[in-house]
């Protein structure tokens, strides 16, 4: 992969609309395709049309760099492969967050300072006795990060980068307990204190099965390592729906917490993070492989709505990196926890050497993503599928809170306000209710 050098090139875009012609810009990333900055066209009466941003960018960025077409994925250029089988959670989070890998002593900080904040004030607990006993852990979720931000509100000036600091520790640390949280609440057993000496994957696990009754137990290194490699690889991807969304929120300068319940919400969808809760029920349905012909037939059928759940990805076209390293993972787990012939695992296998056969699938560049195996692991540790999304949550809010602190701290900040291509009726008179 060659990396380029400049930031504006001595190229310009020409465009010629109703008579007028423009000269625009473009600029060069360090990777990746060019870019024409359309800004000038706003104030000449034209705008640019690209519902779903699938040609636009939204923003400029250093954090994460995607090449669809070739399936690769770096976290501030660091492959994620590389960083799946040498790295682990804590050190991504600092990388994401600060732009390089810490040293020991760094990183050894870095931890002792997340596990400072693992707590969640105390009325916190009283949020979650207002929704209903059965209520998805999704919708709690929302509103229980959502109301983090009436407890650091007044405390927290955004302009200020040691204030977005502190408040990036608090979500990162807290993000699990209060997943953890959300799913005692909806069994009905007691919360759980987070228990610092252990790690960060194993502190969750330890919270969503240990109970007070019981001295906690060791967490399985297999299943602790497994966790790690999920918050991992869910942890950052650039410019996606939810980022967007709380970049978007933010940068109308709102209170961050805040912003990220909106990225919550934005996740939640089963065309985003819900996709992992729906591939599970998907080969739930399917059942054995003797009926995954007919799901595929289905997939491909134009008037059937049904589509192959972890199956397409809007950027990559090509194998998901991602998904690469789940399916070891879901290989590793299943030998561990003695489910090697998982019927689940053994229909997404087949489901997957199908399509990928399939003159729809290859014509369509359609590959498993993340999401295709993430699913079969968690089901395999036992947590339920209704927490799939809030675990994607969790990993990803690393993401998110270094996304908004680039954006807050960019001295070029401006409120995002898309426009539109209006096309509903001309400028009429009222007409009084007695005349219509
Ligand atoms: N099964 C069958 N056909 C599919 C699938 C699928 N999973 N995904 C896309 N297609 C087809 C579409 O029908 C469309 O066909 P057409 O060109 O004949 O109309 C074509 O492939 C392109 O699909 P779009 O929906 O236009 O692609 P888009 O980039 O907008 O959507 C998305 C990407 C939402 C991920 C889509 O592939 C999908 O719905 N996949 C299933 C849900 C899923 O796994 N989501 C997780 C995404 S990863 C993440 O968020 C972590």
């Amino acid at each position: 992969m060659s990396e380029k050098s400049t930031q504006l090139s001595p190229e310009k875009a020409l465009l010629e609309a109703k008579g007028k012609n423009y000269k625009l810009p473009i600029y060069d990333g360090t990777l990746g395709p060019d870019v024409i900055d359309v800004r000038s066209l706003s104030g000449a009466g034209t705008f640019t049309y690209d519902p779903g941003f699938v040609s636009t960018a939204a923003c400029e960025s250093k954090i994460t760099f995607i090449d669809g077409e070739n399936g690769i994925l770096l976290y501030r250029g660091y492959p994620i492969s590389e960083l799946a089988a040498h790295s682990d959670y804590m050190e991504v989070c600092y990388l994401l967050m600060n732009g390089e890998l810490p040293n020991q002593t760094e990183k050894d900080t870095f931890i002792a300072t997340i596990k400072n904040h693992t707590m969640v004030h105390d009325q916190m607990a009283t949020f979650f006795k207002g929704f209903r006993r059965d209520a998805h852990p999704m919708a709690i979720m929302v509103g229980v990060v959502g109301a983090l931000s009436a407890f650091y509100h007044d405390s927290l000036d955004i302009k200020n980068p040691e204030h977005r600091e502190i408040a990036a520790f608090r979500l990162v640390a807290k993000m699990p307990t209060i997943a953890a949280m959300c799913y005692n609440y909806s069994i009905g057993l007691p919360f759980m204190f987070p228990l610092n000496r252990l790690s960060y994957a194993g502190n969750f696990i330890h919270m969503m099965f240990d109970t007070p009754c019981d001295e906690p137990r060791e967490p399985n290194p297999v299943i602790e390592k497994a966790m790690d490699r999920i918050f991992m690889l869910h942890a950052d991807h650039e410019q996606n729906a939810s980022t967007s969304t709380v970049r978007m929120a933010g940068s109308s300068g709102a209170n961050p917490f805040a912003c990220i319940a909106a990225g919550i919400a934005a996740l939640w969808g089963p065309a985003h993070g819900g996709a992992n809760e729906a591939v599970v029920n998907m080969l739930e349905d399917i059942g054995d492989v003797s009926n995954i012909p007919k799901y595929v037939a289905r997939a491909k059928d134009k008037d059937d709505d049904f589509r192959l759940m972890g199956f397409g990805h809007r950027v990559y076209k090509n194998y998901d990196p991602r998904a690469k390293v789940m399916r070891e993972t879901c290989h590793e787990v299943l030998k561990e926890l003695g489910n090697g012939n998982d019927r689940l695992f053994e229909t997404a296998l087949e489901l997957e050497r199908i399509a990928l056969e399939d003159e729809y699938f290859i014509a369509k560049k359609l590959y498993p993503n993340v999401d295709f195996y993430s699913g079969i692991i968690l089901r395999a540790i036992g947590i339920p599928s209704n927490m799939f999304t809030v675990i994607f949550a969790l990993s990803r809010c690393v993401g998110w809170i270094s996304h908004w602190n680039e954006m807050i701290g960019d001295p070029q900040l401006r409120i995002a306000r898309p426009r539109q291509l209006y096309t509903g009726p001309v400028q009429r008179e009222y007409v009084p209710i007695t005349k219509r």
